[in-house]
C-alpha cells in the first residue's frame, strides 16, 4: 500500500497556493502514481482508437484514471492545438476537484492551462486548453455556439449516471458529430452495461480499460433494519474497534447515506457513540465536549446547502435516545451474518487503546474547501459519510470498508404537486455494486449492506431510471425550444421521456408565458432562456423590470441560488434562532433574504458582521458573485435597472409572477391548500411565516418538502388580486379564489 501520508500530493489538491509540485521527489512520486493507474497500460492503444474513430465509448472502473488521465493523454498528443479539450461532469464537486487534481498533475495553476466552469463560477482563461465543466454548462453553451466549434474533443464523462443534462447532450452531440468531422466525442462510463451508448452512436466502438479491483466481500443483514443511520453508526464503531492498529495502516470507512440531513445526523451520532464506547475503556482520557465540538465544527464548516427541516434533528435525537453502546458491547446482535468483526470485544477493553477517528461529511452542497479534506491523508482512520456522490464521481483511495444504507436521494417529478421533489429511494443493484466496489480500490475490502440479500435480489431495480424519465423537463424543453428543436417529441433522446412529462413541461412553460399557443418561444421565453435559472426564477427577474424592483429581485434570486445562509450548530441553537428572528420579515422568506443581504451591504460586506450574526460569510459572498453575473445578463438584455427600492409590495407581486402556480389558501388553523392542485400543505418550521401570531390567507411557495408532512418552503404572502391579475386563466375573484 502506498504511504499516502508521505505523499504530499494528497494534501495539496485544493490548496491554490500550493497547487504546483515543485520538488523532484514530488515529480517522481507523481509519475510513479500516474503510471500505476490501470489506464496507463492502455494509453497508446486508446489514443490510436481515438485517432481512428470520431465517437468512442470508454468503459473503466472508478479510479482507473478516465477523468484525470485521458485529457492529459489527449493534450500530449496535440489535440489542444485544434481546440479546447472539454470534459463534462454531472456534478459540480467532481468538476472542481478533478480540475484541481489535473492542474496539480500538470504542474500548472488552476485557471490557466487547466480550468473549470460550473454554474456561477468560472475559473478559466484564454490560456485554458483543458476545461472541466458541468454537463449543464456545456448544454447552455450550445445556445451560443450550436456546433460547439471551440472544442476539439468533448468527453461526456460519467455517462452511466444518466443525468438529464448528459442525456440531452448525447442527443445534441450526435447531431453535431454528423456535421463536424473534426470533433472527437468520448463517452465514458464506469459500468460495463454500455452497449446502449454504442448503439445510440451507430455501434461506436467500446474500449474497455482493464481494471485492477480487489475482491470485496459482501455482507447482508439477516433481517431488515428499522433505522439505517443507527445501524450504520453501530457498524462503523464496531469496525473501528475491531480493526485498529498502531502503525497507522487503517482502512478507511465509507458510509453511503442519502443526503445532507442523514449525513449530518450520522456524523453527530458517530461522535456520540464513539464517546460512549470510548468512555467505557479503562484508560479513557478523552473529553466529550472536545469530541463533539470537533465533529460539530467539521459539520458546520461544511455548512452549505439548503437547510432542511428537522429531519436530522429528529433522527439524531431519536437515535441517541436508543440504547447506547457501553462496555464494549458492540455486537450488533442479529443484524449481520458476520460475527468475525466483533471478535475483539473484551480483549480490546483491557489491552488496547481505542484511537479516535476523523469523520467527514461529503455531499454536493459542501464548500470545496470542506470537500478537499476528504482527499487528505491523516494519521487516524477516516470515516467518510457520503451521498451517492462518492459512488463514481469522486475517487477515494484507502477505503477498506463500505457501509451501504441501501438508499439514495433522487429527484423525482411528483405529478400530484406538479414539481420535482427529492425523494429517498432504494438504490438500484447497479448503485449497490458501485458502492461496494469502493471498498476494493486499494486492497481487498468488505461491504456491509444494511438490507437483506433477498431485498437486493428481489426488490431493487437492476439499473437506475434515467433522470430524464423521472424529473421535470421545463428547463430542458425551454432550452431545446431555443435551439430550434421544433418538435420536442421527435428529439433524439437515448431514452425518451414520457409524452405526459413533455406535455406537462410545455404546459408549465406556457403558464409562465414562455411559449405561446403554437408552442413557439415568446419574447419572454427568449429572455428567460438566457438566465441560468429555473424558469419561474427567470420569469421573476424579467417581470421585475415592469414593477421596478430589479435590484431587489436579483438579490433575492442570488440569495436563493447560494448556499445555506445561517450557520448551524447544535450548541448555539438559541443564539442563532434569536439572530435569525432579528432579520425576519414576517410576510416573506424572500424579503427576509433581501433584508439580510441589505444589512450586510450596509455593514460594508463585512465578515465580522456575519460572524456576529451567525451568518455564513461565504454564502453571502457567493450571492454577491451570483448577483453580479445575473446583472451582466440584465445589461446584455438592455433591461433598465430602475428600482423604486423598498416597495415591498412590488417585490412580493413580482415573486408571485413566477410562482402563482404554487399559490395556496389558508384552509383551517395552519393548513393550506394549493389553489390549483388542491394538495394540502403547511408552512415550514424554518420559514419566516411560521408562528408569527397570525396566518396569512394567501401565500405562494417555491417548493414542497416532504418530511413529517407536506411543508412549503420559501413562502411569501400575496394578495388574491395579484393572482387574478397575473394568471387570469387560473384565478378569478369570488368563485375561484
Ligand atoms: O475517472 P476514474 O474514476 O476512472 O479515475 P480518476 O478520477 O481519473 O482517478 C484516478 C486516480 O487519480 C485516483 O485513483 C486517485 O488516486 C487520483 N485522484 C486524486 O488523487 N484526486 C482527485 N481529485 C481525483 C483523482
Ligand atoms: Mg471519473
Amino acid at each position: 500500500m502506498i504511504d499516502y501520508k508521505k505523499d504530499k500530493m494528497y494534501s495539496t489538491i485544493f490548496d491554490k497556493s500550493n497547487s504546483k509540485n515543485n520538488t523532484l521527489k514530488d515529480k517522481e512520486n507523481l509519475i510513479r502514481l500516474k503510471e500505476s493507474l490501470p489506464i496507463y497500460k492502455s494509453k497508446s492503444e486508446l489514443l490510436q482508437a481515438i485517432y481512428n474513430n470520431n465517437v468512442i465509448i470508454i468503459v473503466g472502473e472508478t479510479g482507473s484514471g478516465k477523468t484525470t488521465q485521458i485529457v492529459q493523454y489527449l493534450y500530449e498528443d496535440g489535440y489542444h492545438k485544434n481546440g479546447i479539450i472539454c470534459c463534462t461532469q454531472p456534478r459540480r464537486v467532481a468538476a472542481v476537484s478533478v480540475a484541481y487534481r489535473v492542474s496539480y498533475e500538470m504542474n500548472v495553476d488552476i485557471g490557466s492551462l487547466v480550468g473549470y466552469t460550473i454554474r456561477f463560477e468560472d475559473n478559466t482563461s484564454k490560456e485554458t486548453k483543458i476545461r472541466y465543466v458541468t454537463d449543464g454548462i456545456l448544454l447552455r453553451e450550445t445556445l451560443n455556439d450550436e456546433q460547439l466549434d471551440k472544442y476539439s474533443v468533448i468527453i461526456l464523462d460519467e455517462a452511466h449516471e444518466r443525468s438529464i443534462n448528459t442525456d440531452v447532450l448525447l442527443g445534441i452531440l450526435k447531431n453535431i458529430c454528423q456535421n463536424r468531422n473534426d470533433l472527437k466525442l468520448l463517452v465514458t462510463s464506469a459500468t460495463i452495461d454500455s452497449y446502449k451508448f454504442s448503439n445510440f452512436f451507430g455501434n461506436a466502438p467500446i474500449y474497455f480499460i482493464q481494471g485492477r479491483t480487489h475482491k470485496v466481500h459482501i455482507e447482508y443483514l439477516r433481517t431488515a433494519c428499522n433505522d439505517y443511520i443507527e445501524c450504520a453508526v453501530q457498524k462503523a464503531i464496531e469496525i473501528h474497534i475491531s480493526d485498529s492498529n498502531y502503525d497507522n495502516n487503517f482502512g478507511d470507512i465509507l458510509i453511503f447515506m442519502t443526503g445532507q440531513d442523514d449525513i449530518n445526523a450520522t456524523c453527530y451520532l458517530l461522535s456520540e457513540r464513539f464517546y460512549e464506547v470510548y468512555s467505557s475503556y479503562k484508560d479513557y482520557n478523552y473529553n466529550k465536549q472536545n469530541t463533539i465540538k470537533k465533529i460539530n465544527n467539521i459539520i458546520n464548516d461544511g455548512g452549505g446547502g439548503v437547510k432542511d427541516d428537522s429531519v436530522s434533528n429528529i433522527r439524531s435525537e431519536g437515535a441517541t435516545k436508543n440504547g447506547a453502546i457501553k462496555n464494549g458491547t458492540t455486537k450488533n446482535e442479529g443484524t449481520t451474518k458476520n460475527e468475525g468483526t466483533t471478535k475483539n470485544e473484551g480483549t480490546a477493553q483491557n489491552e488496547r487503546h481505542i484511537v479516535p477517528f476523523y469523520v467527514f461529511p461529503i455531499y454536493s452542497q459542501l464548500s470545496s474547501e470542506q470537500q478537499s479534506k476528504i482527499f487528505q491523508k491523516y494519521d487516524l482512520r477516516k470515516i467518510i459519510v457520503a451521498s451517492n456522490i462518492a459512488e463514481t464521481s469522486l475517487t477515494l483511495d484507502g477505503i477498506k470498508y463500505v457501509i451501504d444504507s441501501g438508499y439514495c436521494k433522487l429527484k423525482v417529478y411528483n405529478q400530484k404537486i406538479g414539481m420535482d421533489v427529492l425523494q429517498i429511494t432504494p438504490v438500484s443493484q447497479a448503485n449497490a455494486n458501485q458502492r461496494s466496489g469502493r471498498a476494493g480500490r486499494t486492497g481487498p475490502g468488505i461491504c456491509y449492506r444494511l438490507y437483506t440479500e433477498n431485498t437486493f435480489l428481489c426488490d431493487l431495480y437492476k439499473n437506475n431510471i434515467p433522470e430524464i424519465q423521472r424529473s421535470n423537463l421545463s428547463n430542458v424543453v425551454l432550452l431545446l425550444k431555443s435551439l430550434h428543436v421544433k418538435n420536442i417529441f421527435e428529439f433524439d433522446f437515448i431514452d425518451p421521456p414520457s409524452k405526459e412529462s413533455i406535455i406537462s413541461s410545455l404546459y408549465n412553460l406556457w403558464v409562465l408565458g414562455a411559449i405561446d399557443n403554437q408552442g413557439e418561444l415568446t419574447a419572454i421565453g427568449e429572455k428567460m432562456v438566457l438566465f441560468p435559472l429555473d424558469p419561474p426564477l427567470s420569469k421573476m427577474v424579467i417581470y421585475s423590470e415592469k414593477l421596478k424592483c430589479i435590484n431587489e429581485i436579483l438579490i433575492i434570486v442570488s440569495m436563493l441560488s447560494s448556499s445555506a445562509i445561517f450557520m448551524e450548530s447544535k450548541e448555539n441553537t438559541d443564539a442563532i434562532e434569536s439572530k435569525k428572528e432579528k432579520f425576519t420579515v414576517p410576510e416573506s422568506d424572500h424579503l427576509t433574504l433581501l433584508n439580510i443581504y441589505t444589512q450586510w451591504k450596509i455593514h460594508k460586506y463585512s465578515n465580522e458582521w456575519c460572524k456576529k450574526n451567525f451568518i455564513q460569510f461565504k454564502s453571502l459572498n457567493k450571492a454577491k458573485e451570483i448577483y453580479s453575473q445575473l446583472y451582466d445578463i440584465i445589461k446584455t438584455l438592455n433591461i433598465k435597472n430602475v428600482s423604486s427600492s423598498n416597495n415591498w409590495d412590488s417585490i412580493r407581486k413580482t415573486i408571485c409572477s413566477g410562482y402563482f402556480h404554487n399559490a395556496a389558501r389558508l384552509k383551517s388553523f395552519s393548513q393550506y391548500t394549493n389553489l390549483i392542485t388542491h394538495v394540502s400543505c403547511f408552512i415550514h418550521p424554518n420559514s419566516s411565516l411560521y408562528n408569527i401570531g397570525y396566518t396569512p390567507s394567501y401565500v405562494i411557495y417555491q417548493e414542497i418538502v416532504f418530511t413529517t408532512k407536506e411543508y412549503m418552503r420559501n413562502v411569501t404572502t400575496v394578495e388574491p388580486e395579484w393572482l387574478c391579475e397575473l394568471a387570469p386563466l387560473f384565478f378569478y375573484m369570488k368563485a375561484g379564489v
